[in-house]
C-alpha cells in the first residue's frame, strides 16, 4: 500500500477522472477527502471506496467560493488530521453547446465562470491546503490537473484554454513558493479522455472525437485510469525531487505532428 497512513484530498473526485484518482488513492491505502460540488456524486465515490475496503468522506464544496474552502479544508483537518496530498482536479470542462463559443461569441459571465473554478478554485485549495501542510510539517505534494489546451489552442474552448494556461503557471510559481518547505507542487495534463457524456452524443462530438483520435500516436483516447497513475507517481513521497513539471498524458498527442509522412 503505497499511501498507507497519508491523507489524500481531491476536488471534483464525484465522477470521472476527479473519481477514479480518489479510488486509486483510497485502493492504495489513503485515507481519502472527496470533494466536490455534487454531493450526491461525491458520497458515491466515497461510497465505492470504502466498498473496496479503503477510509473515505464527502465533502460538498464550490471550491471558487472562498468562505466556504477555508470551512471544508478546516473540517477535513479536523477529520483526517492532516492533509498530505492535494488534487485540483475540479474544473469546468467545455463539453456542451453551451459552453462551446467562439472568443467573439463568448460572453463575459462564460469566461469569468471558467476562471473562477479552473484558476481561482485552485489557489483557494492551494492556498489552504499548504498552510495545513507547512503547520503540520508535512513535506506535501499538490497536483493540478491542468489540459493539453493549456499548450495546444483549440477553436471553440478560448476560456477553457486560457483557464489551464493560466494552471499551468500557477503551478510553477508555487512550486518556487512551497520548495523551501519540502512540497513539491507539479501538473497531469491529459490529453482527450473519454469520460460518459451526460446527453446522447452528438454527430459533432463523433466527429470531434474522431478527428482528435487521428493525432495520437497511441491510437486509443485516454482512460481517466490513465490520469490517476500520474497523480499517484507525483504524489509518492519518492517523487520529492520533481517539482514545478508538467506530464502530459494525451498518448503522445503533443509529442509532434503525426499528420507528417516520414521526413523527405
Ligand atoms: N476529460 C478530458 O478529456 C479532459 C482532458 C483534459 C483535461 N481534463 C481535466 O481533467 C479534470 C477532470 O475532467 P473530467 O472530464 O472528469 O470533468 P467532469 O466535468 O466529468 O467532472 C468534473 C467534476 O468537477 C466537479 N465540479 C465542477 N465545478 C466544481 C466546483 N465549482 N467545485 C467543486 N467541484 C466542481 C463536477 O461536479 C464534476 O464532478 C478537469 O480539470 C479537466 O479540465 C479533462
Amino acid at each position: 500500500m503505497r499511501f498507507a497512513g497519508k491523507v489524500a484530498l481531491v476536488t471534483g473526485a464525484g465522477k470521472n477522472i476527479g473519481a477514479a484518482i480518489a479510488r486509486a488513492f483510497g485502493a492504495e491505502g489513503a485515507a481519502v477527502a472527496v470533494v466536490d460540488i455534487d454531493s450526491s456524486s461525491a458520497e458515491e465515490t466515497a461510497r465505492k471506496i470504502k466498498a473496496d475496503g479503503g477510509s473515505a468522506f464527502a465533502w460538498t464544496l464550490d471550491v471558487g467560493d472562498a468562505s466556504a474552502v477555508a470551512e471544508i479544508v478546516s473540517q477535513v483537518q479536523r477529520h483526517f488530521g492532516t492533509i498530505h496530498s492535494l488534487v485540483n482536479n475540479a474544473a469546468l470542462v467545455t463539453r456542451t453547446s453551451d459552453t462551446i463559443t467562439t472568443i467573439l461569441e463568448t460572453s463575459e459571465e462564460i469566461w469569468d465562470q471558467f476562471f473562477r473554478v479552473n484558476v481561482k478554485g485552485a489557489f483557494l485549495m492551494s492556498r489552504e491546503v499548504s498552510r495545513i501542510m507547512i503547520r503540520s510539517e508535512v513535506r506535501g505534494r499538490i497536483v493540478n490537473i491542468t489540459s493539453v489546451a493549456a499548450e495546444s489552442a483549440r477553436i471553440g474552448a478560448g476560456h477553457y484554454c486560457c483557464s489551464k494556461a493560466a494552471l499551468a503557471m500557477f503551478t510553477r510559481v508555487l512550486a518556487l513558493e512551497l520548495a523551501p518547505h519540502g512540497i513539491t507542487v507539479n501538473a497531469v495534463s491529459p490529453g482527450f479522455i473519454q469520460v460518459p457524456q451526460s446527453g446522447p452524443v452528438t454527430a459533432a462530438r463523433k466527429e470531434y472525437m474522431e478527428a482528435f483520435l487521428k493525432g495520437v500516436p497511441v491510437n486509443r483516447h485516454g482512460r481517466p485510469e490513465d490520469i490517476a497513475r500520474a497523480v499517484l507517481f507525483l504524489a509518492e513521497e519518492g517523487s520529492e525531487y520533481i517539482t514545478g513539471e508538467s506530464i502530459r498524458v494525451d498518448g503522445g498527442a503533443l509529442a509532434g505532428r503525426t499528420f507528417l509522412p516520414k521526413s523527405a
